[in-house]
Order: structure tokens, then C-alpha cells, then sequence
């Protein structure tokens, strides 16, 4: 009867072992995978579309912190605007300058970090395409504490080539000493949650 037992527990210890590692196995390989710096390149046309839902002022300086190809800051109308990317040597993280918009896809796997530079830099608004299970109680606090707010959630297909299985967002957030001004701004860009149904071309269904 003991004897049972002791089998029955250590086959339990057996199949719970097997589990964290299978875990451990997939961690490493997201982390090993070959885009070592989350690097997902947003299509064009999918920028153009999340633009239309970020109340930026033309006159505005914009900072495309994690540029990529530049599909951010291509897009961006403005003729104040920066760029940062790892790979030429521009590191978001070194950059201390404030600007009126932080907006971009950045690496997922730094959010709280960009979460709280762009917090620091950004003096109107930010706005970053995320996993919507980024979006935490704890992330959107934080960002309350620096004053900003979020104002606006635009959810989105992922894009196919990307090969993720989670719901994407886009999450804009408002400083709220501009808040009258770019709240304006923001109604006029439709309802605060917006789903864009990109299956054929690009559309857009509010809801
Ligand atoms: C998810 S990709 C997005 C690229 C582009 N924004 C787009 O939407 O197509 C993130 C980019 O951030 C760059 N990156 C990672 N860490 C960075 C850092 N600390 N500073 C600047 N760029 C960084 C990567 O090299 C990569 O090009």
C-alpha cells in the first residue's frame, strides 16, 4: 500500500517535471528565435490606418523610437520627427530629449521598459502597436503615474508573416495637461475602440 504511494507520488513529480521543462523549452525558444530583437515589421498600410486614430498636430515633433524599415516614420506627415534603431547604432534608451510623440511598434519583450523611457521623454502622447496582454493593470498605472492616460484601442489582425497566435493592439495614451486640447483632437477620430477588419485590403468597422 505504501509502496503504491510512494509510485503514485513520484510518477505525480515524474509528469510535473516533464511540464516545466516542455515550458522551458518553449521560453527558449522565443527567446532564441531568430528575431532576437522582436523584430515584427509593420506593413505599411497598417500604419497608415493607425496614424488616422493619433490625435499628432502636424507641427508636433514625432520620435519613431524603434524605426525599423522606418514604416513609423515614413509615415509620419510631420516635418519634426527623429528616429532610433539598435541596429544603426541608435539606442531608444540613450535618447533623452523630449518630444511631443513617442509612436511605434516596439521589441515586445521590453514593454515595461519603452513603457516607462516613453513615459519620460514623451510630453503629449505615445502610442504602441503590443500584445493586447501587455496592456497590464500594473503598465497602465504606471503610466497614469507619469501623468498619461490611455485614450483610444485599436485592435487589429496580426499580420500573417509575424506567426504570432495573440489578439495585437494599438494603444494610445494621452498626457493629461493637454488633455482638453487633444481630446478634441481625439473625437474627432471616431469612438475610443476601434477594430480594423483588414481581411480584404484595409477597412475599417468602428464599434
Ligand atoms: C518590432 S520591430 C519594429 C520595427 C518598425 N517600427 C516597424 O514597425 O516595422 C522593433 C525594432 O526595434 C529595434 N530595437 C530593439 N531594441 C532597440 C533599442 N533599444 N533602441 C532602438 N531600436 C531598438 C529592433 O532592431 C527592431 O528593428
Amino acid at each position: 500500500m505504501v509502496w503504491c504511494a510512494g509510485l503514485a507520488f513520484l510518477k505525480a513529480i515524474q509528469k510535473r517535471c516533464l511540464r516545466v521543462s516542455k515550458i522551458g523549452k518553449t521560453a527558449n525558444t522565443i527567446k532564441n528565435r531568430a528575431h532576437a530583437n522582436d523584430v515584427f515589421y509593420t506593413p505599411p498600410g497598417l500604419v497608415n490606418q493607425l496614424l488616422k486614430h493619433t490625435p499628432i498636430h502636424p507641427e508636433e515633433f514625432v520620435l519613431d523610437p524603434f524605426s525599423g524599415d522606418g514604416a513609423f516614420f515614413n509615415a509620419f506627415d510631420n516635418r519634426a520627427k527623429d528616429w532610433c534603431e539598435i541596429e544603426l547604432d541608435k539606442d531608444f534608451f540613450g535618447y533623452d530629449v523630449p518630444v511631443d510623440w513617442v509612436v511605434s511598434n516596439p521589441p515586445f519583450s521590453l514593454i515595461s521598459e519603452t513603457l516607462d523611457h516613453t513615459c519620460k521623454i514623451a510630453t503629449a502622447g505615445f502610442a504602441y502597436i503590443m500584445p493586447t496582454y501587455s496592456l497590464t493593470h500594473n503598465r497602465i498605472n504606471r503610466a497614469n503615474g507619469f501623468g498619461f492616460k490611455l485614450s483610444k484601442l485599436v485592435f487589429f489582425p496580426t499580420p500573417k508573416n509575424w506567426n504570432l497566435g495573440f489578439q495585437m493592439c494599438y494603444a494610445v495614451f494621452l498626457h493629461t495637461r493637454f488633455e482638453l486640447s487633444h481630446l478634441q483632437r481625439m473625437d474627432s477620430l471616431g469612438p475610443a475602440i476601434v477594430t480594423l477588419d483588414m481581411t480584404e485590403g484595409i477597412q475599417t468597422r468602428l464599434i
